[in-house]
C-alpha cells in the first residue's frame, strides 16, 4: 500500500490558519490537482476537524475520518469514521483491494500515520501566499529526510512538490 500525503501549503509551510480555518484561499487549478489525485487513489484519509471544516465528504472517494470518538457515526454512504490506528485503517483498505491512500491532513493526522512511519511519499502544492502564523504540515515531535523527486509548475502561481520520505523521526 502506498500512503500519500497531499496537502496545500502557504511559501511559509502553513495548511490552515487555525483548526477551524475553512479551505477557501487555494487556487481552481490547486482543488482541480487534488481532485484528479484522490479520485484516481479512490480514497481519503483526513482527521475529524478537518471534515468539520468541509462540512461534507467528497464525492465518488471513500471518505475515512479519524476520531477518537467510537459514538460518532456516519450519514453517508461513502464516509466512514474509525478510531482504530494508522496500520489498521491502512491493512483494512488495502483488504478492500486499495493500492493507493491519500492522507489529506490535517496535521494532527499527517503525525499519526508520519510516527509510525507509514507515509512513502509528500506532494505539497505551494501557494503564493504567507499566513505568518498557523498550523503545519505536522505537529512539532516529527522530523524527516525527504528526496526530491519531481518539481512541476502548474498555471502562473502554483507550484507542485513530490518528495519521496528517506526517514521518520517522531520524539
Ligand atoms: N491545506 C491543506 O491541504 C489542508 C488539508 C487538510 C486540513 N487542513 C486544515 O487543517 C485543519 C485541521 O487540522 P488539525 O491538525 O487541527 O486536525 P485533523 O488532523 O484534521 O483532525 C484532528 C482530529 O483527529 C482525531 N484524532 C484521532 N486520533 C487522535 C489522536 N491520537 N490525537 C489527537 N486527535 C486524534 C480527533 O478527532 P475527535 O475529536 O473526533 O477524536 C481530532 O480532533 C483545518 O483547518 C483544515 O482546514 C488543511
Amino acid at each position: 500500500m502506498k500512503v500519500t500525503v497531499l496537502m496545500a501549503m502557504t511559501l511559509d509551510g502553513i495548511i490552515a490558519r487555525s483548526a477551524d480555518h475553512f479551505p477557501d484561499w487555494t487556487a481552481p487549478n490547486d482543488k482541480k490537482f487534488f481532485a484528479e489525485h484522490t479520485r484516481r487513489a479512490g480514497v481519503i484519509i483526513m482527521g475529524f476537524r478537518t471534515f468539520q471544516t468541509l462540512k461534507k465528504p467528497l464525492p465518488d472517494r471513500l471518505n475515512v475520518v479519524i476520531t477518537r470518538d467510537s459514538s460518532r457515526k456516519s450519514s453517508w454512504n461513502n464516509v466512514v469514521f474509525t478510531t482504530e490506528p494508522p496500520r489498521q485503517v491502512l491493512a483494512w483498505l488495502e483488504s478492500l483491494g486499495y493500492t493507493e491512500v491519500i492522507v489529506a491532513g490535517g496535521s494532527v493526522t499527517n503525525s499519526l500515520f508520519a510516527a509510525e512511519g507509514l507515509i512513502d511519499r509528500i506532494i505539497v502544492t505551494l501557494s503564493p501566499k504567507i499566513f505568518g502564523t498557523g498550523i503545519s504540515l505536522f505537529t512539532p515531535e516529527i522530523s524527516m529526510d525527504l528526496a526530491l523527486e519531481a518539481v512541476e509548475r502548474l498555471g502562473q502561481n502554483l507550484v507542485v512538490r513530490d518528495y519521496k520520505v528517506l526517514q521518520t523521526v517522531s520524539r
